[in-house]
Parts: structure tokens; C-alpha cells; sequence
């Protein structure tokens, strides 16, 4: 490599190929025209080294464990802001003045109801669903209900579409959640912040009077600050290739949606609280350990290792901060599934197996129980995590939608199937 290009050399050819450098982190080589150069591809299954997009949104060093929103730490964020600033942060780059924030607020509120015939729709789904597949099914189906917001060509329309996913997100897994549990659904009541709405929507019934707890409420507006976004992961990558096709907002999302639901992306937290479940005691642990370093066992530990942070998820620290919080102003001094938590951490953090690989406790190592505690079925879990994730989403569709260089994706492969042969007649195989 030279300056600003770098060289490769193939079947004796020199191509050049231009170095690209962002504000902090990896530099990249821009490969674009190598096919066209060398008629070659380059191979990077579960893209490991490869950048797919140019975005202004978030950074993460996996090294050092730091994570940015537009340039804010996530630590900063969680300790003095709300879940809404972060939104508002992320959608349009900077943080709101005091009257950007009220206003944005007051649009978020007013659009927190959903088309009552989604109710009717809901009871389509068996009462026994997953959440999450009422979650994916609903909100795709918000583009049959509100199709005058999804001209992705129209900056308005895409702007109301955004409030919208925001503002229904609570709504639709408040109401993924109270049917599965044969309870009437709760409508919004607009006199309340985001997530005291949200918890109000689910553990509110018609019988007796919810009153929101503001230590759960702000904790839970943190751990929504904490999955806003996350840079080009799995789901957000599945919204931008969506996206790129000019598939609507709200089919985007929902395919976003349906990629997170897999145990080694938004699944995990529900997958760490099963884990901790099953391992029971501390006295236990020591055989789980054994399990997810044997090579011919499947078993990995649950809420452990990340394909981007080689330290401590900066997330999981603010967590584990968040779960104590919650257990103390629940009451719960001895929970088992904390002690058993507590000590996999600690044996896994001295363990030479963790310490060469460089898996360190993410996320949703702590989130479960945490949410355990608040009341939340652990099949809820990931749908907690779309609604806070939708944002992400959205601004990173937005993004792309705006940057006048997008193209379609499509990836190419390495083939290595049948080559050209003739198609024999079923009677002579
Ligand atoms: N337990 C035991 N071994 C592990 C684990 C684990 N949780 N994670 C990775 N390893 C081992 C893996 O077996 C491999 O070993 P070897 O090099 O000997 O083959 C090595 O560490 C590298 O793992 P990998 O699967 O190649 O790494 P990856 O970057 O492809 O996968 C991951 C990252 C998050 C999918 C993986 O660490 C994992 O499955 N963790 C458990 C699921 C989980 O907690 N996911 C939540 C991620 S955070 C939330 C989010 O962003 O969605």
C-alpha cells in the first residue's frame, strides 16, 4: 500500500485501488472496480472485513470497547439523556434544543395510537404466537394500514413514516404481549413519557389502577437507549439490503425485525435467561463451563462473545449498573439466577479459553434479568429490543434512502456447484 492507494497484484496485473479514511476507525480499500479490472471477486462470508456502506450514525472500536452515537459516548447518553433524545439524536445527527425536544416529543405522542382495525388483526394470530412473529406480522402489515406514508421517494411521507414506526413500536408489543396473556388491550395515554406509556400499556388493566414506577420506567428508558443502534449488524444490514431494493419503510422494518429474532442476534437475551435458568446454581456452573468449551458440543455460553467488541461490551457494564438498580427498588435481595450470573461472569473472565478468544459478557447477559424483574415474559424480551432498535433502523434506511450513490445490494458468490450439463428426461435416469 502507498498514500492514499494500494496495490494488489493478480495474474500480473497491478490494479490500484483507492484507500478511504473516515473520521476514526479502520480505513478502507475501495474495491468497486476490481471485477471489472481482474473479472474477480473478493470472498468475505459473514463479512468480516468487508464495509458495506459509508454512515455518519454510529462507531463502535470492538478493541477498546467504545460505542458512539453521532460522536456521543453510549455511557454519556444513558446517565443524563432519554430514550427520545437518543432517537432524536440519531435521526437527525445532532441533540434537540429544548424546544426541538418538546416538539418532537409532542409528534412522537401523537402518533402513539394505532388504526383500531390492527386490533381485529391481531386476533388473527394463535394465542400461544411468539411475540415476535406478531411483531414481525404486524408491523409489515403497518403498510397495508397507513399507505400514504410509504412513497419512499417523498422526504414527507418517509419523515411520517418514521414517526410512525417510533410512536406504534410500544403499541404494537404492549399489545404482542397482552394477547398472548388474554388481556384487553391498553391504549397510549398520551400524558405520559415513552416508556412509562409503554409499561403502562403492558402491566395496566381495566380492573384496578397502574401506577408507573419512575425507577423501572427510567431504567427501562435506558436499556432502549442502550439498543438504539449499533452500526451495520445483521438486522440493520437485512433493513439497508431491504431498502435498497425501494421496498417500503414498514416492510424494511419488519424484515429487520424477523433477522433479529435469531438466538445469536436479538434472540440472545432471551437465550442468556433460558441458559441461566437451566445452569440453576452456582454449584452447576463449572459443568456449562466445560460444555461451551468442548468443540464437539454445541453449547455456547449465552450473552457471551461479539463479532465486533474483542472487550467488554460498554452496554453490559451500564446493564449490570441497571440490574442492580431495578433488583433494589424491587426488593429482590437474593436472586439465583443474579448469583449464578455473577459467577459465570466471573469464572469465564478467568478462564484462558474466554481470555484468548476475547469473549467478554455483551449486552444481553444482563438484560434478562432485568427485564425478569420488571415482569416481563422472557419471550418478550426480543421484542423489547426491536422497539428500541427501530430507530436504528430507521435512520440508517434514512440514510441510505438520502445518499444519492445508492445503488441496489447485491452481493456476488463464489460458485461451486455443478458446472453446465445437459438435462437428461425423467424415463432415462
Ligand atoms: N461460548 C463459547 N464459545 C464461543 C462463544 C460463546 N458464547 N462465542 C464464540 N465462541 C468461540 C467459537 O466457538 C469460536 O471458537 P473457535 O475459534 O475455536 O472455532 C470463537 O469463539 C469465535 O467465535 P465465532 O462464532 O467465530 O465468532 P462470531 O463473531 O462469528 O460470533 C457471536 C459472534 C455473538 C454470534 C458468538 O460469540 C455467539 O454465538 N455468542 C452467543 C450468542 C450471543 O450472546 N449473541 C448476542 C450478541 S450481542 C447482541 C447483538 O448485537 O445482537
Amino acid at each position: 500500500m502507498s498514500g492514499t492507494t494500494s496495490q494488489l497484484q493478480v495474474d500480473g496485473k497491478t490494479v490500484d485501488m483507492a484507500i478511504k479514511t473516515g473520521s476514526i476507525g479502520p480505513s478502507v480499500i475501495d474495491i468497486g472496480k476490481l471485477y471489472a479490472q481482474t473479472g474477480m471477486f473478493t470472498y468475505d462470508p459473514g463479512f468480516t472485513s468487508t464495509a458495506s456502506c459509508e454512515s455518519q450514525i454510529t462507531y463502535i472500536d470492538g478493541d477498546e470497547g467504545v460505542l458512539l452515537y453521532r460522536g456521543y459516548p453510549i455511557e454519556q447518553l444513558a446517565e443524563h439523556g432519554d430514550f427520545l433524545e437518543t432517537c432524536y439524536l440519531l435521526l437527525e445527527g445532532e441533540l434537540p434544543t429544548a424546544s426541538q425536544k418538546a416538539d418532537f416529543d409532542y409528534r412522537v405522542t401523537r402518533h402513539t395510537m394505532v388504526h383500531e382495525q390492527m386490533a381485529r388483526f391481531f386476533q388473527g394470530f394463535r394465542r400461544d404466537a411468539h411475540p415476535m412473529a406478531v411483531m414481525v406480522g404486524s408491523i409489515g402489515a403497518m403498510s397495508a394500514f397507513y399507505h400514504d406514508s410509504t412513497d419512499i421517494s417523498d422526504p414527507h411521507q418517509r419523515m411520517v413514516a418514521s414517526m410512525r414506526m417510533i410512536a406504534k413500536m410500544p403499541t404494537l408489543a404492549a399489545m404482542a404481549y397482552k394477547y398472548t396473556v388474554g388481556q384487553p388491550f391498553v391504549y397510549p395515554l398520551n400524558s405520559l413519557d415513552y416508556t412509562s406509556n409503554f409499561l403502562r400499556m403492558c402491566f395496566a388493566v381495566p380492573a384496578e389502577e397502574y401506577k408507573v414506577n419512575p425507577v423501572l420506567s427510567r431504567a427501562l428508558d435506558r436499556i432502549f437507549i442502550l439498543h438504539a443502534d449499533h452500526e451495520q449488524n445483521a438486522s440493520t444490514s437485512t433493513v439497508r439490503l431491504a431498502g435498497s431494493s425501494g421496498a417500503n419503510p414498514f416492510a424494511c422494518i419488519a424484515a429487520g425485525a424477523a433477522c433479529l429474532w435469531g438466538p445469536a442476534h436479538g434472540g440472545a437475551n432471551e437465550a442468556a435467561l433460558k441458559m441461566l435458568e437451566e445452569i440453576g446454581s452456582v454449584e452447576n456452573i463449572p459443568k456449562y463451563i466445560a460444555k461451551a468449551k468442548d468443540k464437539n458440543d454445541p453449547f455456547r455460553l449465552m450473552g457471551f462473545g461479539h463479532r465486533v467488541y474483542k472487550n467488554y461490551d460498554p452496554r453490559a457494564k451500564i446493564m449490570q449498573k441497571t440490574t442492580h438498580e431495578v433488583l433494589n427498588e424491587l426488593g429482590i435481595k437474593d436472586d439465583p439466577l443474579l448469583d449464578v450470573a455473577i459467577e459465570l461472569e466471573r469464572i469465564a473472565l478467568s478462564d484462558s479459553y474466554f481470555i484468548e478468544k476475547k469473549l467478554y459478557p455483551n449486552i444481553d447477559f444482563y438484560s434478562g434479568i432485568t427485564l425478569k424483574a420488571m415482569g416481563f415474559p422472557t419471550s418478550m424480551f426480543t421484542a423489547l429490543f426491536a422497539l428500541a432498535r427501530t430507530v436504528g433502523w430507521i435512520a440508517q434506511w434514512k440514510e441510505m434512502i438520502e445518499d444519492p450513490s445508492q445503488r441496489i445490494g447485491r452481493p456476488r458468490q463464489l460458485y461451486t456447484g455443478a458446472p453446465l450439463r445437459e438435462y437428461n428426461p425423467i424415463g432415462r435416469r
